[in-house]
């Protein structure tokens, strides 16, 4: 068959998300164009996430309504499912056509064009640095904040995690690569870039005869004036240096907030999930980060109901939410994934009393944002103004140095600009301001 037009659909993390825009350049590169509805489309692509079990399942029930509206079409299934199912889903469902691991994407034409020869395509190979150098001639436009894939992949095994399975071993991009990425991405109109990585942290490279690491790139991408703001996002509390603690108190161009996952509050649990640190090493990474930067703010993501996990363990993780005061966070009920350490474990805690912890620590969490939130109204402050409300073009959105959303009235303003405006109202989410 011909193809016109192709749909996309993220299921997964930050990473995910970049990889789909990739994906979209590529085929807008070679002619297709892009739908916002799945009906039509001649190709659809699921870009999928396999880190709970929800996000699989979904997959799978999407497909099936797909399955209802065209005969005609091809369906990929990409990304993270792909890579720990593998051909194991063209049984599952017969009517996938493609399946195309997170490193090999880039793939996507051909694979397209060699289904008239054969028509079930596989490709789960590690090949990312064959991967990063053609996606870099993928041109598209990404907004005033931009993501920059740094570094893929994770050496952790954490032993609830697929994620070292689905991406691979950890690699980190070169520098010119990066920096050449940055000079497009500004000259796109970009504003913010927002370093990417499972373990953005641990970015590591020999660049002539020198070893640069996360601190040093962000110096460099520093350089480049028309870049305002920089923030790195996922770090693992292991890979928190002291030059990259130190840059929070030099470089004013990296944003006062870090995303800094804890996981638990019990150093137990912590063992046994296999994080490499205990409670008192997390806690003197944050008093470092305050000592260098008393504005620094900090947001994790928990999981409850690790198998063994205690009354006691709980109370411990509730304890160091209220000592940490985590501005923002994400928290799951801990899904057993096939192929992991973990889901080999006996796990007696009852659903119902894990569902109960997640409540009581999600309404703690919602607490602290909500107080958080409060000390900004009736005060000034710095906003990246981001886009232009479609529906309502007198509300633009932008984002404070600490990532909370800001919704502002005004006549004035530009997406791109840098903006002081003063907070009239709040809720948990997200702050109100006109000027
Ligand atoms: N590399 C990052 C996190 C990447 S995965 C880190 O180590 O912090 C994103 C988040 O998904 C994790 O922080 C964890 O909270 C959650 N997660 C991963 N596996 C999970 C599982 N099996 N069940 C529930 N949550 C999980
Ligand atoms: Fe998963 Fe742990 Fe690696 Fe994070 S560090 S991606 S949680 S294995
Ligand atoms: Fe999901 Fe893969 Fe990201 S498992 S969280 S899409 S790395």
């Amino acid at each position: 068959m011909e193809y016109s037009t192709f749909f996309v659909k993220s299921y997964g993390c930050q990473m995910n998300i970049y990889d789909s825009e990739k994906i979209i350049s590529i085929l807008e590169n070679r002619g297709l164009k892009k739908n916002q509805d799945v009906e039509s489309a001649d190709l659809v692509i699921f870009n999928t996430c396999n880190i709970r079990d929800k996000a699989a399942h979904k997959l799978y029930s999407d497909i099936g309504r797909v399955n209802k509206y065209k005969k005609e079409r091809t369906i990929a299934v990409v990304g993270c499912v792909a890579q720990a199912e593998n051909e194991e889903m063209f049984s599952k469902n017969k009517s996938i056509d493609i399946i195309l691991g997170p490193q090999s994407y880039h793939l996507l034409p051909q694979m397209i064009d060699d289904i008239k020869k054969n028509p079930k395509q596989l490709n789960t190979e590690f090949i990312v640095n064959e991967k990063f150098d053609y996606l870099i001639e993928q041109k598209r436009k990404q907004g005033v904040s931009s993501y920059l894939t740094i570094q893929e992949g994770c050496d952790k095994f954490c032993s609830f995690c697929v994620v070292p399975y689905t991406r691979g071993p950890e690699y980190s991009r070169p520098l010119s690569s990066l920096l050449n990425e940055v000079n497009s991405l500004t000259d796109n109109g970009a504003k913010e870039i927002v370093l990417l990585g499972q373990n953005v942290n641990a970015y590591n490279i020999f660049h002539n005869g020198r070893k640069i690491n996360i601190a040093d790139l962000i110096e460099e991408i520093s350089k480049n004036e028309n870049v305002k703001r920089i923030r790195y996002t996922t770090s693992h509390p292991i890979n928190m240096s002291d030059n990259l603690i130190e840059l929070h108190s030099t470089n004013d161009k990296l944003m006062p907030f870090i995303h800094l996952p804890v996981q638990s509050g019990s150093t137990n649990i912590l063992n046994k999930m296999n994080r490499k640190y205990d409670v008192s090493y997390y806690r003197k990474i944050i008093d470092k980060l305050k000592i260098v930067n008393p504005k620094i703010e900090i947001s994790s993501d928990f999981i409850i109901g690790y198998p063994g996990e205690t009354e006691e363990d709980f109370q411990k993780t509730l304890k160091l939410v209220d000592d940490i005061k985590f501005t923002q966070s994400y928290s799951f009920i801990y899904s057993a994934r096939p192929g992991t350490k973990s889901a080999l474990q006996d796990d007696k805690t009852p659903l119902n009393v894990k569902k109960e912890r997640l409540l009581i620590l999600q309404d703690k969490l919602k607490n602290i944002q909500l107080e958080f939130n409060e000390t900004f109204c009736g005060k000034n402050i710095e906003v990246l103004v981001e886009n232009q409300s479609m529906s309502n073009p007198e509300f633009f959105f932008g984002r404070t140095p600490f990532m909370q959303s800001v919704y502002i009235k005004s006549s004035e303003i530009n997406p791109g600009e840098l903006k002081n405006v003063n907070i009239s109202t709040c809720n948990h989410k997200n702050l109100y301001a006109s000027c």
